[in-house]
């Protein structure tokens, strides 16, 4: 399977929805697969060290390079990939060279993610229109969400996205100090909400500075054992339902 994770905008959770949540996907299967970060100056992939999510960076440059990159890629129809797609510039580098390789071929579904702001959104219309001539699956991450999976108060925060777009796939992606925790832990929010070992090392830091009087230390540790609970409820009510709603849309093609 490949997906491609693309917004002309910069910020919009790109990365964010590449890791957490297509390349999460994967392992919630127990099945390999590769983060590829086209970006040459964003070095995201490298932060998620520990985790079992591979990932390596590709070098766009003047975007003459971009084919001969995708296309052993797209070609290894084993590989479960996830392409990450540096916004402004790369965005349209890449699309043409996936227009002009003819690799759209391979592709089994676009996430264009977005995380709240109006720039944002009208960047996702950019991105959509720029994509649905290729004629495949697209699912929009609705990134950031001030309310949870199933809350009406989505469609505030998201209105205009609802009115432009009303019969359009969609996930949606909490505003969560998950995120956060995942970056200092280097392994996904879907890992560290099944891994008791992240939690007895987490309790065994607390313990730590307890022992020593370390009050500092000890405040981080207990902030640190509160957001990998959360994980745990991040994980049912915004990973799974995403999941299933990639599963749902890649089932429906075949
Ligand atoms: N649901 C969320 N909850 C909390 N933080 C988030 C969420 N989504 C994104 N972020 C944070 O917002 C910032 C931007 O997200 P991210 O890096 O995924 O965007 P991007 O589109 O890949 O950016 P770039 O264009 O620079 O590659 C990051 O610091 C990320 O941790
Ligand atoms: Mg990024």
């Amino acid at each position: 399977m490949k997906i491609v994770i693309t917004n002309t905008k910069g910020g919009s959770s790109k990365s964010t929805t590449a890791f957490q949540v297509a390349a999460a996907y994967f392992l919630a299967k127990k099945l390999d697969v590769t983060v590829y970060e086209f970006d040459d100056e964003n070095q995201d992939s490298k932060v998620f060290n520990k985790s079992l999510i591979k990932s390596e960076q590709m070098m766009v440059g003047d975007g003459r390079e971009i084919s001969s990159l995708i296309t052993p890629i797209i070609l290894d129809k084993a590989k479960n990939a996830v392409l990450d797609i540096g916004g402004n510039k790369t965005t349209t580098l890449f699309i043409d060279a996936l227009k002009k390789s003819r690799m759209s071929i391979g592709i089994d579904l676009f996430i264009i993610p977005m995380s709240g702001g109006s720039q944002d959104l009208q960047n996702a219309k950019k991105t959509y229109d720029l994509i649905k001539e290729f004629n495949k699956p697209i699912i929009f991450c609705l990134s950031r969400s001030r309310s949870k999976p199933g809350d009406n108060r989505i469609f505030f925060q998201y209105g205009k996205f609802f009115s432009d777009f009303k019969d359009a796939n969609y996930f949606i992606l909490q505003d969560s100090d998950c995120i956060d925790l995942s970056r200092m832990l280097q392994k996904s929010v879907f890992e560290i909400a099944g891994d008791k070992k992240t939690k007895e090392s987490l309790e065994g830091d607390l313990v730590k500075a307890f022992e020593k009087d370390d009050d500092k230390r000890l405040t981080l540790a207990q902030q640190m054992i509160y957001v990998s609970d959360e994980s745990e409820v991040f994980s049912k009510e915004c990973l799974l339902p995403a999941f299933k709603t990639i599963d749902s849309i890649l089932n429906a093609k075949k």
